[in-house]
């Protein structure tokens, strides 16, 4: 049911904050008719139970099942959305085989708008029935599909942002799937924003154009040069991997002496809506400069099992304070499901931290430092940690914030969670949603108030 003008009397969770988790029970959520979180009651407040009866009286008043709990929507906060078709295959060699043998191939495909269209439709699809209400997409070179990318989430509802894919540079891109110039890049970039912004049914700006460099590896100096100057003139997010895997960290540094951050920062691309996906290898000078900047990290825990050689240091840089959010990078991580990723988090932390090679003694096997995050992390970065690092309100429940949100039934038949009333009680309970909910247990999905599912 579309909530816009509506009150939802709902139990459920949000992380407003790294850490802490704040607990709904009976929550009034008043949903204003641009879709915004208008205010919220909580019982025992002065006026909670005559603003309840009142918005009963009139029919305003939606009332989750017991059994049922509220949560935020999931931000993804990095898709390759073109590589859908590759999910879940594809994940036995390194990075730049992978790219050369399998991604660019499958993203040149592309180019057939009617492809795009049944791939895309299926993706978006997809990623809402699995509760992701906003997605960071990569999609590819093609101006007529990356434009089909932008119609399908309007016409589906979902918060996307999207990027013309850059890359033109000859000895890492293949001929048949580049740019055909830097020029050729920097306008195709234009020319997608210029089509998101004047979009008929894009008024609220459900839909926002990023400025996309692939990797360092696959860009001109003059398409860094360039995109920089646009993302500056536009105040577009900016969204490209860095410092994923041994190879492509070591790429920069043979070309620039100097690593992915720093080349994206003197390139004008390091900035509040930055978005770097991975970020495994970054130096101490990298960590503090992405802070200055505000940027952002897209941790992508299941993808960097196959393509990173390593694990991103989720803890030490969430003690830094920078901004993280959760990314699926789909298809580099098998899976399009937010959930599945917030286990896989929690699990590669606790790997990191122990080690994992069990002829090594305990004590030099693991991390230096305490690395392990739990599920109250892994919920805060599949949520709000992504609209901090999107720099949107989005994945909270407040005042202003977009009511984006979703619904797991505890009770449904064929779900794959399971409560006791004796055992399970405050946020055990998201404890238990986060390690064990499935696809069956997503009852209802909104954004911005709008019935999606
Ligand atoms: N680096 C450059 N392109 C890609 C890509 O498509 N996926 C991943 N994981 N890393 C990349
Ligand atoms: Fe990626």
């Amino acid at each position: 049911m579309d909530l816009r003008n509506r009150t939802l009397c709902a139990s459920g969770f949000h992380s407003p904050q790294r850490g802490t988790i704040d607990i709904l029970e009976d929550a009034l959520i008043a949903i204003g008719d641009d879709g915004r979180i208008e205010a919220i009651h909580r019982p025992g407040e002065p006026n909670y139970r005559s603003i309840r009866d009142a918005r009963e009286e009139t029919g305003e008043l939606v009332t989750l099942a017991a059994g049922s709990y509220l949560l935020p929507g999931f931000v993804d906060l990095h898709v390759h959305a073109p590589q859908y078709p590759q999910l879940g295959s594809a994940l036995d060699v390194p990075l730049e085989v992978w790219l050369r043998a399998h991604t660019f191939p499958l993203e040149a495909r592309y180019q057939d708008v009617a492809f795009a269209r049944r791939s895309y439709g299926l993706l978006v699809e997809d990623l809402l029935a699995n509760g992701t209400t906003t997605a960071l997409y990569f999609a590819t070179i093609h101006q007529e599909a990356t434009r089909v990318l932008v119609d399908t989430c309007l016409e589906k509802g979902q918060r996307a942002l999207i990027g013309k894919v850059a890359m033109d540079n000859v000895d890492e891109c293949p001929e048949d799937y580049r740019d055909a110039s830097a020029e050729a890049a920097l306008e195709g970039t234009r020319a997608l924003i210029d089509y998101v912004r004047s979009h008929p049914d894009n008024d609220d700006s459900r839909v926002l154009p990023v400025v996309t460099p692939r990797f360092i590896p696959s860009c001109t100096d003059a398409t860094l040069e360039g995109l920089g100057a646009i993302a500056r003139e536009c105040g577009c997010h900016v969204q490209t991997h860095c410092s994923e895997s041994d190879w492509a960290h070591g790429y920069a540094l043979s070309r620039y002496g100097a690593t992915d951050t720093e080349m994206l920062d003197r390139f004008g691309l390091l900035g509040r809506r930055t978005v770097l996906a991975h970020a495994n290898f970054l130096t101490a000078d990298d960590m503090e400069k992405i802070g200055e900047r505000g940027a952002a990290i897209a941790h992508c825990p299941l993808s960097n099992a196959y393509f990173s050689n390593a694990v991103f240091p989720l803890r030490a840089a969430l003690e830094k304070g920078l901004h993280v959010g959760l990314g699926t990078d789909i298809s580099g991580g098998p899976s399009a499901s937010m959930l599945e990723n917030c286990r896989g988090a929690v699990q590669v932390s606790r790997m990191l931290e122990s080690g994992v090679d069990p002829t090594i003694p305990q004590e030099s096997r693991g991390a230096k430092d305490p690395a392990r995050i739990d599920f109250k992390d892994a919920f805060y970065i599949a949520t709000a940690g992504g609209g901090v690092a999107l720099d949107l309100p989005i994945g909270q429940f407040a005042p202003g914030f977009q009511f984006d949100a979703i619904v797991i039934d505890t009770n449904a038949n064929n779900g794959t969670i399971r409560l006791w009333d004796e055992l399970d009680h405050g946020d055990r309970v998201l404890q238990k949603i986060i390690y064990c909910a499935s696809q069956a247990n997503l009852r209802s999905v909104w954004v911005g108030g709008n019935d999606v599912v």
